[in-house]
């Protein structure tokens, strides 16, 4: 029987990836948790509806493109499941009128060693979205003894989860990011509650037996302690950027290798323990390049800072968006192998590289990496 299932960080050999796809993907139907606003783009708050199948067949191209280069690389790479997102979904609790859909694994697994752990979510439109993958998942689950297939409580999303319904989002767009970040983030208070532990997956850096998990507006602080119960053996750290609406930690903060990691130029980090521990084990934090495109393309709910998520291939070679030359630079002069990939099509289904995979195998076993530890963080 096969080894399939082992990954402790972002950075060591690639051997088995998860890569997402753009089909069925929703704008999604609004929600407490979500409110999508493109006015300019036909999907104006309280609009939902399948994304343009123009923009799907680009996105597809290039993800499947993708997948040929980290083939062509000795990675296997296993793709979910088409499922129909348009969909109306319920449970006991609410009705949600459409889904999203599965371009971003990155998302919903989270793989640490032998274990897959599906994550709560914290949007209704998202909570079947671990379906897809459930083929894939009981495959692994029959070949590999060892791997340990792991889910997180559902959570219920029923209204106490929300601070309030999706006028939360009306009030939220009304202020400027200056506001926003005193009232909110600094606050570590955005639309959810504690009333459960909810996190999505994409929110935890994993450093070997370090994971540092983003407070955001998908994670909060009960999933946050709900993940270092479950996890007893690594020490979980909490992550806060100064950003006006936190959602991933991809975009804002993601280990190089070891003794490196990259940061947003913007995103401030906002625990001094994190910025400490990081300084005391003898990593360097350099802030990433500056981004490309000045606005987000059309239809897209992530921002410029996808040119910031990249995908290791190992600890010298890393898969940078093809445009973001500057990026791509800077990783260079860093000493890295860069490898392009087209992937500015995928933005607007959920994200980039990062996003768009989830990590079945890297080579290496757990590794402490932060030996020096600070107390109480
Ligand atoms: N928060 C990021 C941004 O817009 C997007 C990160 C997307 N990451 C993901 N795993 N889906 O800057």
């Amino acid at each position: 029987m096969a080894k399939i299932v082992n990954s402790w960080n972002e950075w060591s050999r690639l051997r088995r990836v998860i890569v997402g796809r753009a089909d069925g993907t929703m704008i999604q139907a609004p929600e407490p948790a979500v409110v999508r606003d493109f006015p300019e783009d036909g999907f104006p708050a309280g609009t939902y509806g399948p994304m343009p199948q123009d923009m799907v067949d680009a996105a597809n191209e290039q993800m499947e493109n993708f997948a040929a280069i980290l083939e062509s690389h000795g990675v296997v790479v296993d793709r979910p499941e088409v499922r129909d997102w348009s969909e109306e979904i319920a449970t006991p609790d609410w009705k949600q009128a459409s889904q999203f859909g599965v371009m971003p694994p990155r998302d919903v697994l989270l793989t640490v060693g032998p274990e897959i752990l599906e994550a709560t979510m914290s949007q209704r439109a998202r909570w079947f979205e671990y379906l897809a993958y459930r083929p894939l998942l009981q495959a692994y689950f029959r070949e590999d003894p060892d791997f340990r297939w792991e889910s997180a409580p559902k959570p219920r999303l029923t209204d106490a989860s929300y601070h309030a319904g999706p006028e939360f989002w009306h009030e939220f767009e009304s202020l400027d990011e200056e506001e926003a970040i005193a009232r909110f983030t600094m606050n570590r208070r955005w639309n959810l509650t504690e009333e459960e532990p909810l996190f999505d997956a994409a929110d935890v850096g994993r450093f070997g037996k370090d994971l540092f998990v983003y407070h955001s507006s998908v994670t909060n602080a009960a999933g946050i302690s709900w993940l270092t119960r479950h996890f007893p053996d690594h020490r979980v750290h909490v992550a806060r950027f100064r950003e006006s609406h936190p959602i991933h930690l991809d975009a804002t903060f993601v280990p190089l290798r070891p003794g490196l990691a990259l940061s947003n130029r913007k995103r401030v980090p906002l625990e001094e323990d994190m910025v400490k521990l990081f300084e005391i084990n003898d990593w360097e934090i350099v802030p990433c390049a500056e981004p490309a495109l000045d606005e987000p393309p059309p239809l897209c709910y992530c921002s410029v800072w996808l040119s910031m998520n990249t995908l290791l291939l190992d600890e010298k070679t890393i898969f940078v968006e093809e445009q973001e030359k500057a990026q791509q630079q800077q990783l260079y002069d860093l000493g890295f192998e860069v490898i392009p990939v087209p992937f500015w099509a995928v933005g607007p289904f959920g994200g980039g590289l990062h996003c768009a995979t989830a990590d079945v195998y890297r080579e290496g076993d757990m590794e402490d990496y932060f030996p020096k530890q600070i107390p109480g963080y």
